[in-house]
């Protein structure tokens, strides 16, 4: 008897508002499907059912989907479904609510809130290390070879270029040598050499006639959530411009999962570390075509490219086993990654692009971390200054020009938005500030864009959590008063709950809250930056008033109000004076380090002269934390404004900020 073999049946996916159809078998994963097509939506946990943050709408058609607690019945009903626990059973329609979209738009804002900052320290900088490109551009208009005169083509070149980088010899790699003959007779032995002179003097390629005014270079910071590039002018002054065009764009990774954690995990898939690594190079592939479209540049004119992220990400991008990282002892395959081809790797510029990347520490301190400390000029002072980049990690540096310690604590994607039952990232319709009325206890709110509220981001749920402190609606454990009664204050599914927004209000036709589980969450990200920063600072035998500077890094840094973060906890009670605001410090690094080599190598430094601190098993970290799981902290004498404005019922205010 003759089996046929059945043939899985084929569906048609049709995803909106985007508009784009894909085939999908019979079984197949929707999220999947979604990331297979190029749709963003939100994952949090990576798909494993945990986050509710992969709603969709099921329009038409049919999925096989399990029961999950945050969509309710009503929801249910009108179609809603989680990405990540459905699969097909037949052709659909499938809407992408605009609370599960992932919206670019507002990306922008903060790479030129960047820009803007950026000729400033730039030119200091540029004054301080020089202008001299990690990759050096030289035309040769080499002699041609006679009887007289027949040395070697890659001798003539050596000759010619080795005086002028006051070097003897020059190192020419094999596939650089293929092709070399023919390419200099072509050329007319009119020529343009790049060579790498960072870490040795190696010959990069060799372009036709001359090419040495058109000379680029790119810098990128891959972060867990967002990449961020600019193309930046290598030729020129210390006072002339170096940003010539931004980009920026999510992590097409944010489908896999929101943190480190949940990406590594997804590396143990059969694939999923190729898989992984193709995403985040599409990414900076998409992002490079746009530079050079707007830059109006050849990718010929590319001569390297500098990256700048934390451990994993460098691992994903660099497409090596990143699974270390999250197992105890954390030591990570490479925290530094030698040049190579971008070609090597997928990154689609000319051959002879070359790829540095900003060295890290450990598994949790990174090559980001490493470059906004450079940046930041905290090593050029005697001062003690404290930076921290708070994202869906808390990574903090304490030191001087004379020593460095660093540490990570696992702060939790709170203020990303995970682990948040309303909780977003930054993009339009975000709920970035809130006041509330200390009487009525009504809420006014601003959104990122004015748009109409979809959910909080990190700054906004400092704010609710800092205004509902101060008007005694959430006690000093961080819990809900049980005294504190009004319309906004109510029983929800998982305990007491305040109503930020009512549904009519919204953009998502339901009531955004902030819940007791919300507020665990992020009574446990606080207290893990203000423990961490506590432990380092013990290390060194000093406390936070000894601190000269506060530098914060980092998108979320950038749009939190200090007064608030103070109030809560999160940041220590210093004069306002005392906080500067970096942005995106990890690409304004990798920036510098692009054009120029002194400061490359001070990068390296930087690095080489950390000593982490592990965190993760450190008793006194643990103490700390508990201790730092109170409002604003269990230990008043550290926070006597707060505690006043408390006891004063008063508005409490930064000393030093005059609002
Ligand atoms: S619940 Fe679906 S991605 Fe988290």
């Amino acid at each position: 008897m003759m089996h046929l073999k059945t043939m899985p049946s084929e569906y048609r996916i049709r995803f909106l508002p985007i508009d784009r159809i894909i085939p999908a078998e019979e079984g197949e994963n929707l999220l999947e499907i979604a990331m297979k097509a190029g749709v963003h939506i939100n994952a949090s946990c990576g798909g494993r059912g945990v986050c509710g943050k992969c709603r969709v709408r099921m329009a038409e058609g049919s999925l096989g989907s399990s029961i999950h607690p945050s969509i309710s019945e009503g929801d249910h009903t009108m179609g809603f479904r989680l990405a990540c626990a459905s699969s097909v059973t037949g052709d659909a329609v499938i809407e992408i609510p605009l609370e599960s979209q992932v919206d670019r738009s507002v990306l922008r804002r903060s790479t030129i809130m960047s820009d803007v900052d950026a000729g400033a320290i730039d030119g200091g900088l540029l004054r301080e290390y020089g202008r001299e490109p990690l990759v050096e551009r030289h035309k040769l208009d080499l002699p041609r070879p006679d009887l007289q005169d027949n040395v070697s083509d890659a001798a003539r070149i050596t000759r010619e270029l080795a005086p002028r980088l006051g070097c003897e010899e020059l190192l020419l790699p094999l596939k650089v040598l293929r092709g070399l003959g023919t390419g200099l007779r072509n050329a007319d032995w009119n020529v343009t050499v790049d060579v790498d002179v960072g870490v040795r003097r190696e010959v990069t390629g060799i372009t036709k006639g001359d090419r040495e005014k058109s000379h680029y270079a790119i810098a990128v910071d891959i972060g867990t959530t967002t990449i961020a590039a600019q193309l930046l002018v290598c030729v020129g002054g210390a006072s002339e411009g170096v940003i010539l065009a931004s980009s920026s764009d999510y992590n097409g990774q944010i489908s896999f999962g929101e943190d480190v954690i949940s990406r590594i995990m997804y590396t143990r898939k059969r694939g999923g570390l190729k898989k992984l690594q193709d995403v985040v190079v599409s990414t900076i592939n998409l992002l490079i075509g746009e530079l050079l479209y707007e830059g109006g540049i050849d990718p010929a004119d590319i001569s390297h490219i500098v990256v700048a992220g934390n451990t994993t990400m460098m691992h994903l991008f660099y497409g090596v086993e990143p699974k270390h990282i999250m197992l105890a002892p954390y030591a990570p395959l490479a925290t530094a990654f030698a040049p190579v081809a971008c070609s090597e790797i997928g990154v689609k510029t000319a051959a002879h692009t070359r790829l540095f990347a900003i060295p890290g520490v450990s598994s949790y301190v990174g090559g980001d971390i490493v470059s906004g400390v450079a940046l930041s000029g905290m090593t050029e002072s005697d001062e003690v200054s404290l930076f921290m980049d708070i994202g869906t990690n808390g990574e903090i540096v304490l030191g001087n020009g004379q020593w460095l310690l660093c540490a990570s604590c696992s702060a939790g994607p709170a203020f990303e938005g995970g682990g948040i039952e309303f909780g977003m990232r930054a993009a339009p319709g975000a709920i970035e500030k809130v006041r509330v009325n200390p009487v009525t206890l009504e809420p006014m709110i601003l959104t990122i864009g004015r748009a109409k509220p979809l959910g909080i981001c990190g700054s906004g749920l400092i704010d609710i959590v800092a205004e509902l402190f101060l008007a005694g609606v959430i006690d000093r454990n961080g819990k809900f008063s049980l005294d504190k009664t009004a319309a906004r204050v109510r029983e929800g599914v998982s305990g007491r709950e305040y109503v930020l927004c009512f549904a009519a209000e919204t953009n998502i036709e339901r009531d955004i809250v902030l819940t007791e589980i919300d507020l665990d969450n992020i009574m446990r990200t606080k207290a893990a930056v203000y423990a961490g920063c506590k432990v380092l600072l013990e290390h060194g035998g000093l406390a936070f008033g000894d601190l000269g500077m506060v530098i914060i890094a980092g998108g979320f840094g950038h749009s939190i109000d200090v007064e608030k973060a103070i109030a809560v906890g999160l940041l220590p009670e210093l004069p306002a004076e005392r906080f500067r605001f970096m942005g995106n410090a990890s690409l304004g690094g990798a920036r510098i380090a692009a054009i120029s080599r002194r400061f490359f190598e001070k990068a390296n430094q930087v690095a080489r002269s950390m000593t982490n601190i592990e965190l993760s098993n450190d008793t006194q970290f643990m103490d700390e934390f508990m201790a730092a799981m109170f409002l604003p902290h269990t230990d008043d004498r550290a926070f006597p404004e707060t505690i006043k404005a408390l006891k004063g019922g008063s508005g409490f205010r930064v000393p030093g900020s005059g609002s």
